[in-house]
């Protein structure tokens, strides 16, 4: 409960800042979802740890919480009368409460398929109707159904606007819901917001040219920038976004795609050819920020040589002891795992080598405590041996069926990041995401 005013009050006056600056500042949380997210990028997988904002839709407006996610197009609400194949549900969106919600017909633009924006064409009803069907789907076989419509989005002090977004009816999942934790934050997201670049992304239909977010550690929330931050964003290191001329089969062309110039870890740069590290003839390859998913992943040739780099130079310092169970993958995809008693783990991160995604101009550092997560109801031992498990918080691509390096937002944690179309660069600097959002509320 004391968490929810705390977000409550940071909204108000984060509001109020917006609206002086002409942009729109917005508390932002990482939440534990209790339905797997589905998403049009044939990229992305599953992720049960999410990025949220709190959106009003409709009119009257209707209060929803929705998933920050850069990797995708299309917006989506789980609307009135949707049925799911795994409770609890989320709240839905009340479609028919909302006087301005409109159902898209087939004929328009909208509904045409550019080939990208959705993973299949979308499909017609008869006339008349002829209500414009759309499908979303992953990887690992969830899928979501639902019409195309509008309607307007309030996001924090700004006007509304009207936007796309496809009012979803049928959900399923391959996996069954996720932990539950006693947070107050669990309660799960209505829907997901499309930030990438493509032609139905909430980002595009509203004009964005910029947009930033600074995600805070642990359970306090961070902030959203939308539009212009007024100026009070840290000095940040750019790096550019990376387009390709022609289409390619694995290559997601409205990405936030960046060049990733190699890995270090410490001081050591690890020896990746930068064959490994650039899109190849397929396109497979690229490395892509996004926010809708929660670790990192690598290319194997990438991960394998980050996996040893690491391992040794923890082991040399003794700092962290090997889990030493070579079936064990958590995950799927994560499997440099080690064992360890909580407080030895927590006081070893401080000392554990800093790995570093370098980007061209910019870098990512993960340091610490971000190099670790603790695997949730994994024990080894009894009593005053227990230990638990722990993985490092980079993964395998090639084990979790993707073919690019995704940066996560678990490394975005305590990063200034901020995504300017404008100039078709992304740009990141380290930040302290709890004071930054305190200090623009205290502002006010
Ligand atoms: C929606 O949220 C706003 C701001 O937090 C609040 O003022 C309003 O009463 C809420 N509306 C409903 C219907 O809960
Ligand atoms: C949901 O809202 C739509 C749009 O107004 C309406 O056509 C439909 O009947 C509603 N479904 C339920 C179950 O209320
Ligand atoms: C949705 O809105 C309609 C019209 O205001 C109302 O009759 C209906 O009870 C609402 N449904 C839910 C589930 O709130
Ligand atoms: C995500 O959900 C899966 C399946 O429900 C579960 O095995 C996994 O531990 C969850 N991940 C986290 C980080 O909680
Ligand atoms: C839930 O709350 C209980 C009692 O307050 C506590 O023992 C338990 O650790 C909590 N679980 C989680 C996942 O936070």
């Amino acid at each position: 409960m004391e968490a929810f005013l705390v977000i409550l009050c940071v909204f108000v006056f984060l509001a109020r800042e917006a609206a002086a600056k002409g942009g729109t500042v917005l508390p932002l949380r990482v939440r534990v979802q209790e339905v797997e997210a589905p998403a049009a990028n044939r990229l992305r997988f599953r992720h049960n740890i999410s990025l949220t904002v709190p959106v009003a839709v409709g009119t009257p407006p209707q209060n929803v919480t929705m998933v920050l996610d850069t990797g995708s197009e299309l917006s989506w609400l789980l609307c009135n009368g949707s049925s799911y194949a795994t409770p609890p549900s989320p709240p839905a969106f009340n479609a028919s409460g909302s006087s301005s919600y409109g159902a898209i017909p087939c004929p328009s633009p909208a509904c045409k398929w550019r080939g990208r924006d959705l993973p299949v064409p979308p499909s017609c009803d008869t006339p008349p109707s002829n209500t414009c069907r759309v499908s979303l789907s992953y990887a690992d076989a969830s899928s979501a159904e639902g019409i195309l419509a509008a309607d307007t989005f309030l996001l924090g002090g700004a006007s509304p606007v009207s936007a796309y977004f496809g009012c979803i009816t049928s959900y399923s999942s391959t996996t069954s819901s996720s932990t539950t934790t006693n947070d107050t934050s669990s309660e799960a997201a209505t829907g997901l917001l499309g930030m990438n670049r493509g032609a139905l992304s909430f980002v595009t239909q509203t004009r964005t040219r910029r947009f930033a977010y600074c995600i805070a550690a642990g359970d306090v929330p961070g902030v959203l920038l939308l539009g212009d931050d007024g100026g009070v964003a840290p000095p940040l290191n750019y790096t550019p976004l990376i387009t390709i001329p022609q289409p390619l089969p694995y290559f997601d062309r409205v990405a936030y795609s960046v060049q990733l110039d190699g890995i270090r870890v410490g001081a050591a740069l690890l020896p990746i050819p930068k064959s490994v590290l650039a899109p190849d003839h397929t396109g497979a390859g690229q490395t892509m920020v996004d926010s809708g998913t929660q670790f990192t992943f690598l290319l194997a040739d990438a991960y394998a040589a980050l996996k040893a780099e690491f391992t040794s130079q923890a082991q040399a310092r003794q700092l962290l002891s090997p889990l030493g169970e070579p079936g064990f993958v958590f995950q799927g995809a994560f499997d440099a795992c080690f064992r360890g008693a909580e407080a030895s783990v927590a006081a070893a991160s401080a000392l554990l080598p800093e790995v570093g995604l370098v980007l061209r101009g910019a870098e990512v550092a993960v340091a610490g405590e971000k190099l670790l997560y603790m695997v949730p109801g994994e024990r080894r031992g009894e009593g005053e041996d227990e230990e638990a498990v722990w993985c490092l918080t980079f993964g395998n691509s090639d084990m979790a069926g993707v073919s690019a390096y995704v940066i996560g937002h678990h490394h975005q944690q305590n990063v200034w990041v901020e995504y300017d179309l404008q100039n078709g660069r992304v740009g990141f600097a380290p930040a302290r995401c709890d004071l930054a959002t305190q200090r623009l509320g205290a502002a006010a």
